[in-house]
């Protein structure tokens, strides 16, 4: 697995990581305990150490299958990451979104970071977390009273690392006028690139690492999706237009142009995809979405082969045709 620094933490994280928003199970229509748990384990066997989760998703049940999965392992040889700002349960801060029954607002402020903190530590099963990250900005909070906040929980080695998700460059020039941040969750694959301009670059200037967020498009770039697949009530992506059948012959149909590329590096469009993704410039970590053992095993090749810039400019014009 191909191994890289997260930031200037001293960290080494492998440029595959796996995302556990899904295992979650609220918004991809449920979860199986003992798939989650498997596909955690398989990840770690494969060489994959790096595990996101959040305390929304589920409402805590993703971080708790984690703890369940890491548990018996050597802590030492694992990078927990996860999230701190969305707030499902007490009606405070910057309104976000409602959802089957939820009223989730951003919350930033240092009193909910400090209780965050302790239960996301109670479901995880361990005394620190290697990354902990701003899972969304919240306006109603001064960066400043934020980051100092996370700074505390440092230097009291409850978290070993800071990072923050969907933040732009200016909100990152508040946080580094404040303290070091190592890294910054964006969303970014084939289909959605917005970040080269502006994100990937800032990032790499000031040695950020980018942990790209859906790098399969939530499936739509395994190029093994069917066109006929019925997702289950409570699912996103069901009636959802990315995913109508029409859309995803109009993707599979491009990605099958890829095969050139498939066959050079010996891997199929799923592994093809994240090796693409870890292979842009600035680009540090995929996160990928798993939820069982079989979908882990497949798409770990992925995370041990970078694409040749040669190779990245000759695929650019079928890939551009995606976003
Ligand atoms: N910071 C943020 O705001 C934010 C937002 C979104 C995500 N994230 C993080 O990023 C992670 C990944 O993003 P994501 O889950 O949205 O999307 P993703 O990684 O693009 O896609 C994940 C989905 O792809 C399918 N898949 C995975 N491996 C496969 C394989 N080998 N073959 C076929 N299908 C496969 C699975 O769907 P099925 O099993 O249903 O087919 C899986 O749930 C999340 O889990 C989370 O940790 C963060």
């Amino acid at each position: 697995m191909i191994q890289r620094e997260l930031g200037q933490s001293g960290i080494q994280v492998t440029a595959l990581a796996m995302g556990t928003w899904a295992i979650g199970g609220a918004w991809w229509g449920g979860t199986d305990e003992a798939d989650s748990i498997a596909a955690i384990r398989r990840g770690l066997d494969e060489g994959i150490n790096l595990i996101d989760t959040a305390p929304m998703y589920g409402c805590g049940l993703s971080e708790e299958l984690v703890g369940k999965a890491i548990r018996g392992r050597d802590r030492s040889q694992i990078v927990v990451a996860t999230k701190c700002g969305l707030n499902w349960w007490a009606g405070e801060g910057e309104f976000f979104f409602e959802k089957d029954g939820l009223t989730v607002y951003r919350n930033l402020r240092p009193e909910q970071i400090r209780y965050e903190v302790e239960q996301s530590l109670k479901r995880l099963g361990t005394d620190y977390i290697d990354l902990y990250q701003t899972h969304w900005q919240d306006a109603t909070t001064p960066i400043a009273d934020t980051m100092g906040e996370l700074l505390r929980l440092k230097e009291e080695g409850k978290i070993r690392a800071i990072g923050v998700s969907n933040c732009t460059p200016a909100q990152m020039d508040e946080y580094l006028a404040v303290g070091r941040i190592d890294s910054n969750q964006p969303l970014y694959s084939m289909l959605q690139r917005g970040i080269e301009a502006d994100l990937l670059p800032y990032c790499r200037d000031h040695n950020i690492a980018v942990l790209a967020y859906s790098p399969l498009g939530q499936g739509l770039l395994t190029g093994k999706l069917d066109p006929g697949r019925e997702f289950p009530e409570g699912d996103l992506r069901r009636g959802n237009r990315n995913f109508s059948p029409e859309n995803i012959r109009r993707v599979n149909g491009i990605l099958e142009r890829l095969s050139p590329w498939r066959e050079k590096y010996g891997l199929n469009q799923t592994q093809l995809t994240l090796a693409w993704t870890i292979s842009q410039p600035g680009l540090t970590v995929a996160l990928c979405g798993v939820r069982n053992a079989a979908q882990v095993a497949d798409l770990a090749p992925g995370g041990r082969v970078e694409i040749a810039p040669e190779d990245l400019a000759a695929m650019e014009s079928i890939i551009a045709e995606l976003s």
